[in-house]
């Protein structure tokens, strides 16, 4: 199962995977990162900052989980925006090497595949962050996606939008399609780092890890994956029913092991 650390603070969090991340681009210096969006991975990005420092990052490579259909790439809520935004310009990392779908209509109908041979040329992404909605998603498969999933256009729910409307000026502005890595794809990454904080993501976390896997709940796929790891603050964790037999497995955890 998913090895679920609980922490104190999402900036704690941010360290711990990014202290992780490190180690990763220290061993292999072109590592794949699969890259989330949203709220959530920021404290990530902000400990990675210092922490690259000195550090070579010119041959990291990155791909996004998603990007909205039909948003101008030039729209600062676009993910190509964002990715670069917050994680390639203050990471200093190249921008040629970071991907993101590509969601310009006029190329939609080859887009996801497209995406798919792009992550393989690239031998697959090391290190997945992920964030967690409210439905559940993780990247933006909605209830109902299949675990066999591959880069695919979806829609999104209402309660997404919703969510994301934060973002934009209004939730008639937060686009209806989005292009997202499936399930499928997610599940091929070799090592997933599943991440939420708050009291609004605790019963998404606890069906993610704790409850039946099923398409119903996308974030649940992760059950079916051999290196997981959930890191959370209390309030997401609350809802968990082995919590407490989690903190005892993590403060017991061999020093030899690693995430
Ligand atoms: C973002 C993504 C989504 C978010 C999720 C949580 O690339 O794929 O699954 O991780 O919607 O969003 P936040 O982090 O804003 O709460």
């Amino acid at each position: 199962m998913a090895e679920v650390v609980i922490v104190p603070t999402p900036a704690d969090a941010g360290a711990l995977v990014a202290d992780e991340i490190v180690r990763l681009v220290q061993s292999r210096p072109d590592a794949v990162l699969g890259l989330a969006t949203g709220s959530t991975p920021l404290p990530v990005y902000e400990a990675l900052r210092p922490r690259l420092d000195g550090i070579d990052v010119s041959r990291v490579r990155g791909f996004a989980l998603d990007e909205y259909v039909g948003i101008d790439p030039q729209h600062p809520e676009s993910y190509r925006s964002v990715i670069t935004r917050e994680v390639v310009e203050p990471l200093g990392l190249d921008p040629r090497l970071i991907h993101t779908p590509n969601g310009a209509l006029e190329t939609i109908a080859h887009a996801g595949e497209d995406y798919e041979a792009a992550i393989a040329e690239a031998g697959g992404v090391d290190l997945q962050i992920l964030g967690i909605g409210t439905s559940g998603h993780i990247g933006f498969n909605e209830p109902g996606s299949s675990f066999a999933s591959r880069t695919r256009v979806k829609t999104l729910i209402e309660q997404t939008r919703v969510d994301n409307a934060r973002f934009f000026d209004s939730i008639d502005d937060v686009p209806m399609h989005c292009i997202t890595q499936g399930l499928g794809t997610i599940l091929r990454a070799r090592h997933l780092f599943l991440l939420a904080f708050g009291e609004a993501k605790a019963e998404a976390i606890a069906g993610a890890v704790e409850g039946p896997v099923t398409a119903s709940l996308p974030g649940s796929a992760i059950q079916l994956h051999e290196h997981v790891t959930v890191v959370v603050d209390e309030a997401a964790a609350s809802r968990l029913r082995h919590a407490d037999y989690y903190r005892y497995t993590y403060a017991h955890k061999p020093a030899w092991q690693g995430l």
